[in-house]
């Protein structure tokens, strides 16, 4: 079921997406090489939990037979690893990673969810463009997160642009609606065709997240039940907003 929401569910969508906002802005100044991605995990949740939210994606149990709940408060990718990366005291941050980092902040019975693909010291050329072309490929799509519009406008939008940079998007994974539930509907595929799917109106909180790969789109899932990886071992990226839609432009809440 779609939701739309309230005036007042609204206020509490935007102050659980300011949460997780802040939260970057603080990780992007501390990120640095040689860091476990555990350690990030730490200052991502003390962070979440200073600002009066709880890490949402902590204990998240998707219901999938044989998958454990999510042990971490935030998933961290790196470079070939596409998405729902757990932190570990054993992985190191090194110079010329990409590191995606996911997260969801609930508060007030409300989740904010964004992700960002940090890019750490001297990055490649290809791997900056990889970054680059995935946040264009989110504000592609959403010149058509508007009245007027259906989601497989912004799903087909994101999928051509992806392609026309010669990359690859995810299609096991997809954007969703967000509110009381950190997944509600719709889905938000990264693909399809134009003039397809529900309707767009305001009061719907969505949240937007192309994930894409250099390569080849065919993914594999580690054996921790959880971290996606390219098959071909090529780079992947995320970015991610929850987007409040209204009579004219979207507001992405997540962006201070
Ligand atoms: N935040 C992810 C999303 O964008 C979900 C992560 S799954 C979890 O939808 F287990 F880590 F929570
Ligand atoms: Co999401």
């Amino acid at each position: 079921m779609v939701t739309i929401k309230s005036k007042k569910e609204i206020e509490y969508m935007k102050e659980a997406c300011k949460v997780v906002a802040i939260m970057y802005q603080e990780i992007e100044k501390k990120i640095k090489p040689g860091m476990t991605t555990w350690e990030v995990d730490q200052i991502a949740e003390q962070l979440m939990k200073n600002l009066g939210a709880i890490p949402a994606e902590k204990g998240y149990n998707p219901g999938i037979k044989g998958v454990p709940p999510y042990p971490a408060s935030i998933c961290i990718s790196i470079n070939d690893e596409v998405i729902h990366g757990v932190p570990s005291k054993n992985k190191i941050i090194k110079d010329g990673d990409i590191v995606s980092i996911d997260t969801v902040a609930l508060k007030n019975g409300y989740n904010g969810d964004a992700a960002r693909t940090f890019m750490i010291g001297n990055v490649s050329k290809d791997a900056r463009r990889l970054v680059e072309v995935t946040k264009q490929a989110f504000f592609e799509g959403i010149k058509y997160a508007k009245p007027g519009y259906r989601i497989g406008d912004i799903s087909h939008t994101i999928g051509e642009y992806v392609k026309s940079q010669g990359y690859s998007v995810v299609r096991e994974f997809q954007g969703h609606g967000i509110g009381k539930a950190m997944h509600e509907d719709p889905g938000i595929p990264n693909y399809g065709k134009a003039g397809r799917g529900i309707r767009l109106e305001p009061g719907m909180t969505l949240a937007i997240e192309p994930m894409v790969i250099q390569g080849k789109p065919d993914i594999l899932e580690l054996d921790d039940g959880w971290t996606i990886i390219t098959e071909d071992g090529s780079l992947s990226a995320h970015y991610e907003n929850t987007i409040l839609i209204t009579e004219k432009e979207p507001e992405i809440l997540t962006i201070l």
